[in-house]
């Protein structure tokens, strides 16, 4: 590994500010509750923070319409405290990565506005994608695009003569229209923008739907095809369909554009670092982001999507290793965000390779997601951490239904509830809301938190062995001081069916027993961490992990 290569082995831990901690009580999380928290984090063990978009932002979809990429939301503070951030973070040993939005601006930027002012043709427009419309008068979408969070992805537009006119792509909430990229304008202004932060100091940028920037020319349907596309059985097992080129996810010109900032990033002395959220079901197809002069990292979404069965993990495990290795990119291993329901909560239910609804049990979640942080933390590259996950916390399945704020919700027309759940602000201390995230006195925190999360607090679970916070800081602990941990391989050893089991040189061997009944540990081999008790020697429970030492 090179000197300095920090991101290859990172633990990353992911900080939704919107609901980390509320520093002036306004009930929304903001840059002064993460300075605040900050020795949390370096006394957690992770080594580095992303932070989700904090520029300015109508909020339409959480920050992720951004509508002034050089400056910070007022409500989450200024400039000066985002500079002051990250120098506390860096004293405190934590490199800080920020959220990059290149598919889409909010509408409010002044780009947009000035492409709303500008006539059909204009080279305001063509910063985003106006087309005309199909039908007589131009009165149906350009082409069957959706929009992620329901309905058309076209909106059309009223004309500065207050006739409707062209229609504007939006993979996204109508208030995010999509860059187009394909404009030398869009692409410089983009890596002045990550000049402009790097250098304040930021260490790397989370790039987000990193696989949608281009789009096919001509735009044409996507018609029936699946995205992404699911595999299909064929003799009794699980194949993937061959892949076929989508109209606008994974095209492959999206690479140029990479290739380029990755020049931007190593013009920097301490280069600096990107990881790809791109939701690419394919290994392989994943494997091109993270080729050699391109992006550094990739969220390995395929490893968070597999349900808690021996054979779906170990499968993706395999592939994604072996995919990662083609390229010399270390793997990421990440089991929840922002986006998705939280682990404990998927791990509650009956596990199968299609999703299943049924009452959640969340003592057997929080057994597995016990075991799965084990297994995570202990399989080759760096891991990421999303706010919460090192607290246990479930998902809030009961918000109701007036606080939700998803754009899905409406979008939906009230079908998807959204990702509001995974998104409740965070726990600190005491036994009510709002359990110290704002201080005394605040407004409501912007989403509520349930009255049953007393035992769930920082505060509740310091201390206590059997908490999953210890169990965190214990595993970070371990990896931090372990050699055989972080980059590098691994070598299955075969145990029984139910069981993932693998060692790591030196001497390191991990265990999880994903099948119904007890296994055998073995002999020759020292416990160094367990997610769970051992109440007989040399056995290990169902739902249980271990690290040993040979
Ligand atoms: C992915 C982000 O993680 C998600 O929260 C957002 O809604 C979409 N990209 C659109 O920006």
């Amino acid at each position: 590994m090179a000197i300095g290569e920090w991101w290859r082995s990172a633990v990353i831990y992911q900080v939704y500010i919107r609901s980390f901690a509320d520093g002036d009580g306004d009930g929304l999380g903001d840059i002064a509750g993460i300075r605040s928290r900050l020795p949390y984090l370096a006394d957690l063990g992770v080594d580095a923070i992303w932070i989700n978009p904090w520029y300015p932002s109508p909020m339409a979809d959480a920050g992720y319409d951004v509508s002034d990429y050089r400056a910070v939301e007022p409500r989450f503070g200024t400039l000066a405290d985002a500079e002051a951030l990250i120098a506390e973070a860096h004293a405190h040993g934590l490199r800080v990565l920020l959220d990059i939005v290149p598919n889409h601006t909010s509408d409010q930027h002044p780009w947009f506005q000035a492409a709303l002012a500008a006539p059909p043709g204009s080279r305001e427009r063509d910063r985003y994608v106006f087309r005309r419309g199909r039908g007589p008068d131009g009165e149906l979408p350009p082409n069957d695009w959706k929009s992620t969070f329901g309905g058309s992805a076209w909106t059309r537009v009223i004309e500065p003569d207050g006739q409707p006119g062209e229609w504007y792509l939006h993979l996204f909430a109508p208030e995010q229209p999509d860059v187009n990229w394909e404009q030398p304008e869009v692409r410089a202004e983009f890596e002045a923008m990550l000049r402009f932060w790097f250098d304040r100091g930021v260490d790397g940028f989370r790039i987000d739907v990193a696989h949608s920037l281009i789009k096919e020319e001509g735009l044409p349907d996507v018609g029936d095809l699946q995205w992404p596309m699911a595999r299909v059985e064929v003799d009794g097992a699980l194949v993937r369909p061959e892949w076929v080129p989508h109209p606008h996810w994974d095209r492959d010109e999206v690479h140029d554009v990479y290739r380029q900032w990755r020049a931007v990033a190593d013009s920097y002395d301490d280069p600096r670092v990107f990881v790809a959220e791109a939701w690419v079901d394919e290994p392989e197809r994943l494997a091109r982001y993270v080729r050699a002069d391109e992006l550094h990292t990739a969220f390995n979404f395929s490893y968070l999507t597999s349900p808690w069965l021996a054979p779906a993990l170990r499968r993706t495990i395999d592939e994604t290793l072996a995919e990662h290795a083609e390229v010399g990119a270390p793997p990421t291993w990440v089991l929840s965000n922002h986006d998705v329901a939280r682990h404990v909560s998927r791990y509650a239910r009956p596990q199968s390779d299609r999703p299943v609804y049924s009452p959640a049990d969340i003592e057997l979640g929080t057994r597995r997601a016990r075991a799965a942080v084990l297994l995570t933390f202990a399989l080759p590259g760096g891991a990421y951490v999303y706010q919460g996950e090192e607290l246990g916390l479930p998902e809030v399945e009961d918000l109701p239904d007036d606080v939700l704020q998803d754009p899905a919700w409406e979008r939906s027309g009230h079908t998807e509830r959204g990702r509001d759940g995974c998104r409740v602000p965070v726990p600190w201390s005491g036994n009510k809301p709002p359990y110290g995230f704002s201080p005394d006195d605040s407004a409501q925190p912007w989403l509520p938190q349930p009255t049953r999360w007393g035992p769930l607090t920082v505060q509740a679970q310091t201390g206590d062995p059997g908490s999953m916070l210890e169990l965190y800081r214990a595993a970070l602990r371990i990896r931090r001081e372990s050699p055989a941990l972080g980059e590098g391989t691994l070598r299955w050893v075969s145990l029984t069916p139910g069981a993932l089991s693998f060692e790591r040189d030196p001497g390191f061997l991990c265990i999880v027993n994903i099948s119904a009944q007890p296994i055998a540990l073995p002999d020759a081999a020292e416990v160094l961490l367990a997610s769970g008790p051992l109440p007989r020697e040399r056995e290990l429970p169902e739902d249980t992990a271990v690290w040993m030492l040979r």
